[in-house]
């Protein structure tokens, strides 16, 4: 939720910016902008709108420039226009700021400024954050100071990018709850919010811990507390390559980590899953095993896709390891005061790490005594820092806001968990081995799937008018089908609602007439019969039905007006496979609809706000 980027070095800066700007436009997009130090001013240039809209207003030759900070919004407070769109500036605009976060009390801070003769141009609680950094260094006559005093009197979050005129060769970056990573390259030095903007310059970072400064000059840097106690930071190498940050060719990055699914759920397993002794390695695991021994309740918390993945996880666990588990959401769990004790396992799945609720849980459950437990995309991100143990999914960068490949990934891990876990206790070994296999053919199965995108966007093609879909599954596939409505509203715009199939009856089904599209994930195993009951009450009130049936289920086509085919596995994994024609359809409607797919308006990837 906005991204930052700072650079000081022996480059250009402008195209660095802009650059590092586009890799992180998944962050937010409603406006964009740029400082730049030059001549011992301040050239700032910032538009509503996308990054392209910028980057026409900034003509390179202009800058000869080496240091500079920029951001890309994602609105919290004040619209998305030009004069709200960061960086902002103190009142003498000596000082620029880039800020993602909130600042809780920007309301009394700024109306202390106002009584002291400080001007203010925006709406926006950043600005109040560069106004009072302003207003302190003309009592302290120095940057550091000034910043550090500044942070220690904000409430709220920040990852923050401080340029100055009064010392022209220096950035000062900060962090609290919103990520920062400091790039290390040769001569200089890329702050950002993500990884994916410093990978162009250097493998070697260092993530930023809560209130925690780096001071980056062109002679190095210098990493302190806020309260001035100097840290010293582990360097990490990123992990991934420039080209999993790229489209390779495809119209969108949504479309790309689709296809990409066959070898992310590979990588999910790959060195986890011992197939032929029916168990599993989690080396990430070790350090919370005996609590996870003793574990009688596993409490999973998440927010949006990664929630309907908890879901999955939930009959997972409980099938193959006989431990009730419950499923919250994030933003519920942490303001709800639950019961939680030293025994108890929680385990807080997030894509990127970096969601506010989903770590604020994190917290939670650690103050109170219990263990928590990853299940993260990003390495380094704040979740995964901040778990006692965990498991990466290994999904590689996803940059299309609606989340695809993460969420195949993580039911990938989620049932590693489950066989780990049953195996500590009953789960014989025929049983591990057989899902193990299992597990083993799901890459090619998720092939077969993708093979046929042609015949599932001619399906969409025929839905494109509808204004409302059901989707409705039991037992396994009701996450699926939660998780079907919820790519279909964000990238298309299409009101669409998932239920459990049974559950119809008991409201859903006023709706159905001969305009709505109903998906059913009726696959074959225990209540396939139950489904098509329900299909059948649907089919009598005229209801249009898509089904996604097990391959070689001929008697479907009675019921269904059409049907994808998925190839068959155990019960449990047939989520993995249900949900790749359900987000090939949402993807092949919001383009048939004209949508930004992979910038869904008002969206954005990473919510570090509540
Ligand atoms: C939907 C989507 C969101 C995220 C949610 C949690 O396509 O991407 O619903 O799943 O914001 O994000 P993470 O997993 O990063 O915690």
């Amino acid at each position: 939720m906005c991204g930052i980027v700072g650079y000081i070095g022996n480059q250009k800066v402008s195209g660095i910016l802009l650059n590092g700007l586009k890799r992180m436009e998944y962050r937010g997009y409603d406006s964009a902008g740029v400082s730049i130090l030059t001549d011992g001013s301040i050239e700032t240039i910032k538009k509503s709108g996308k990054v392209a809209q910028l980057e026409k207003l900034v003509d390179h030759t202009q800058f000869d420039s080496t240091i500079g900070i920029a951001h890309t919004r994602w609105a919290t407070h004040g619209e998305p226009n030009d004069i709200n769109a960061h960086p902002h500036h103190d009142s003498s605009n000596k000082i620029s700021i880039v800020h993602n976060g909130i600042i809780e009390n920007y309301a009394i801070l700024k109306k202390n400024l106002i009584e002291k003769g400080y001007t203010f141009r925006s709406d926006t609680d950043s600005e109040v954050l560069a106004v009072l950094i302003g207003a302190l260094y003309d009592r302290v006559k120095n940057m550091e100071e000034a910043v550090r005093y500044a942070l220690n009197e904000v409430e709220g979050t920040y990852g923050l990018c401080v340029l100055s005129v009064y010392e022209p060769d220096k950035i000062i970056a900060a962090r609290r709850g919103s990520p920062m990573v400091l790039g290390i390259g040769e001569g200089e030095y890329i702050v950002a919010s993500d990884a994916a903007a410093i990978i162009q310059h250097t493998r070697q970072v260092i993530y930023l811990s809560d209130n925690e400064m780096a001071i980056l000059t062109r002679d190095g840097y210098e990493t302190k507390t806020i309260k001035n106690e100097k840290t010293t930071n582990t360097i990490h190498e990123i992990e991934f390559d420039l080209e999993q940050i790229e489209k390779a060719g495809f119209p969108h990055f949504m479309l790309k980590e689709i296809f990409e699914q066959p070898d992310t759920f590979r990588d999910s397993f790959r060195g986890r899953l011992l197939a032929d002794k029916g168990n599993v390695k989690l080396g990430g695991l070790t350090q919370a095993e005996e609590q996870l021994r003793k574990a009688k309740r596993i409490l999973i918390t998440a927010c949006g896709t990664s929630w309907h993945s908890a879901l999955v996880g939930e009959y997972i666990i409980e099938n193959l390891a006989q431990i009730p588990v419950e499923v919250e959401y994030a933003s519920e769990f942490r303001y709800r005061n639950t019961p939680l004790y030293p025994d108890d396992i929680v385990i807080a799945i997030s894509q990127s790490g970096e969601t506010a609720d989903t770590l604020a849980a994190v917290y939670e459950t650690k103050q109170k005594g219990a263990t928590a437990i990853g299940i993260v995309n990003v390495v380094g991100s704040s979740i995964a820092r901040s778990t006692d143990a965990g498991i990466y999914i290994h999904a590689g960068p996803e940059i299309g806001v609606a989340s695809t490949k993460a969420f195949t990934s993580q039911i990938c891990v989620l049932a590693l968990i489950g066989l780990y876990l049953g195996r500590m206790k009953n789960l014989s070994q025929s049983d591990g081995k057989r899902i193990g296999a299992a597990m083993l053919e799901i890459p090619n199965q998720i092939e077969q799937i993708l093979n046929k995108s042609d015949e599932i966007k001619a399906m969409a093609k025929k839905f494109t008018k509808s204004r409302n879909f059901l989707y409705l599954g039991r037992g396994y596939n009701f996450p699926v089908a939660l998780e079907g409505a919820l790519k279909m509203k964000e990238i298309s715009y299409i009101h669409a609602e998932g239920y459990p199939a049974a559950e119809m009856k008991h409201g859903p089904i006023a709706l159905i007439d001969d305009n709505m599209p109903v998906v059913f994930i009726a696959t074959k195993d225990e209540i396939y019969e139950k489904v098509i009951s329900n299909i059948q009450e649907v089919r009598a009130r005229r209801g249009k039905v898509i089904a996604i049936a097990s391959e070689g289920d001929n008697d479907i086509t009675n019921y269904a007006d059409h049907v994808i085919y998925i190839p068959n596995t155990v019960p449990m994994l047939t989520p993995v496979l249900a949900v790749i024609p359900l987000q090939l359809m949402a993807y092949y409607m919001a383009v048939e609809l004209g949508c930004n797919v992979d910038q869904p308006r008002n969206l954005a990837k990473s919510v570090t706000v509540e």
